[in-house]
């Protein structure tokens, strides 16, 4: 038996808890613990948890129960609950009845307090309970334990400001911060030091980034890109989300300037009613929606456009989901997340009447899906014959022996025949086939 103990993290929700769950190991490896891929047989789990839906509540439960067995096994076995779960007090209350036996419980604002909150449970024998209400100072300077060599994410910002109706996410993360920018820039050096080839810019709303630099002057989002676009050996440049409300002519700009940032944006539309937008708070129209997509066509011709869209939203009429579909159809995503609406409590929404029923929201889930998933295989169709640079991520998941899978710039998925020694790098594929939600190809010669 190994001396060493080992961590298992399981992280629910967004790319912003992936991120955190990276500097959870990075914590933990420092203080000389190893990963365990088998949860079961780790020393300490940690659950990283997410409330976006009244689903991912459930899911996190039903996980907690399963974890219940085991610390009666082994009283050794340490639980760490952390994520925007925490974050509420009636989950916290739940917790602490019916799952008395977790042992440590912390929140999105202060995960750099992890290592204390073990030491403090080894010495003091007794549950560990500390949420914070609302982010400090950015911590800066964490370590972090890498899930891929040659992409990464990297925060720019915390938190979300636009309370839109329905969502818990301000709840959870509480009030916009930017980084400073010489702090991304050095992260972002040092991850192209280290192979790094993509980053992932992340913030609730990226387009609202105001960082001050050393100088005290204000950067702003399309200021930023610039600067990282001339950082050397970096070759591609992602972000999400951006809020279509604050997209400005000179992220345009930015796009039709920096050629590292790749031809995709994610631009979430929610809905395609004005009536239903505005009840949303998401400050545009429909109309607005449109024009930033013609924008931003103009300087990129065939950049990838994926959005996310809610489906019955309180007071959502067959008339107003009507015109959802039709921006999809105006549109021609590359992709939509789409969601039924999910009452989350706290949000404003939660107190609206005229909730939709069920079977309604579920009969127009199915009609969005139909709609999003013809343009999104329209446009992958229309994709075959061109080559393309993508970025080797490895075997492929749902292919034969001998086959890898990549993103394009657009962050299409493709599968096609290759070594694994590719792995890391960008290779010129032409594409042979487009589905819905992949595309097929050879490597070009
Ligand atoms: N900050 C991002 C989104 C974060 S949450 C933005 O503004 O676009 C990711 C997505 O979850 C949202 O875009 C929305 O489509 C969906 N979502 C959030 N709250 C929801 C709820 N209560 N019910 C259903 N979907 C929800
Ligand atoms: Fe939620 Fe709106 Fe903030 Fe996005 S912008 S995290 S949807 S409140
Ligand atoms: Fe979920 Fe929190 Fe992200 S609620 S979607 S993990 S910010």
């Amino acid at each position: 038996m190994s001396l060493t103990k080992t961590f298992h993290i399981q992280t629910f929700g967004c790319q912003m808890n992936e991120r955190d769950s990276e500097t959870l190991a990075g914590m933990l490896t420092d203080m000389g613990y190893e990963e365990q891929e088998v949860r079961n047989d780790a020393d300490i789990v940690i659950i990283n948890t997410c409330s976006v839906r009244e689903h991912a509540d459930e899911r996190f439960f039903g996980t907690l129960g399963q974890l219940k067995k085991i610390k009666e096994q082994r009283p050794e076995f340490i639980v760490a609950l952390c994520g925007c779960m925490m974050q509420q007090q009636h989950i916290i209350d739940r917790v602490k009845t019916k799952f008395p036996w977790v042992d440590v419980i912390f929140g999105t604002h202060n995960i750099h307090e992890f290592p204390k909150l073990i030491s403090a449970l080894a010495s003091e024998k007794e549950r560990q309970v500390d949420v914070w209400e609302d982010g400090g100072e950015i911590v800066e300077g964490l370590p972090s334990k890498r899930k891929f060599s040659f992409k990464s994410f990297v925060n720019i910002m915390y938190g979300c400001n636009n309370f839109c109706t329905y969502c818990i996410v301000p709840f959870t993360r509480g009030r916009e911060r930017s980084r400073r920018p010489e702090e991304i820039l050095r992260e972002v050096k040092a991850l192209v030091d280290d192979g790094v080839k993509e980053v992932t810019l992340l913030g609730q709303n990226v387009n609202s980034y105001c960082g001050m630099d050393d100088a005290e002057n204000e950067v702003t989002f399309p200021q930023l890109l610039y600067m990282l676009n001339d950082i050397e050996g970096l070759e591609r440049i992602r972000f999400m989300t951006s809020h279509p409300k604050d997209l400005s002519p000179e992220l345009v700009q930015a796009f039709a300037d920096c050629e590292k940032i790749c031809n995709h944006i994610h631009l979430p539309v929610q809905a395609g009613s004005d009536e239903i937008l505005k009840r949303m708070n998401r400050h545009y129209t429909s109309a607005r929606y449109l024009k930033l997509v013609d924008s931003i066509r103009a300087v990129r011709p065939g950049i990838a456009i994926s959005t996310d869209i809610i489906v019955g939203f309180p007071g959502e009429t067959e008339e107003d989901f009507e015109q959802t579909l039709d921006l999809c159809r105006k549109v021609g995503f590359d992709s939509a997340f789409t969601f039924i609406y999910s009452v989350r409590k706290g949000t404003p929404a939660e107190k609206y009447e005229d909730q939709v029923p069920e079977e309604v929201k579920h009969e127009r889930f199915t009609r969005l899906v139909d709609v999003v998933n013809e343009s999104a295989a329209a446009r992958n169709a229309a994709m075959v014959g061109k080559v393309c640079d993508v970025l080797v991520e490895g075997s492929s998941k749902h292919g034969q022996e001998g086959m890898l899978c990549g993103r394009t710039s657009g962050f299409k998925l493709v599968d096609f025949p290759g070594d694994e020694s590719l792995t890391g790098t960008i290779v010129k594929v032409e594409i042979t086939e487009g589905k819905t939600f992949s595309l097929r190809g050879q490597i070009a010669e």
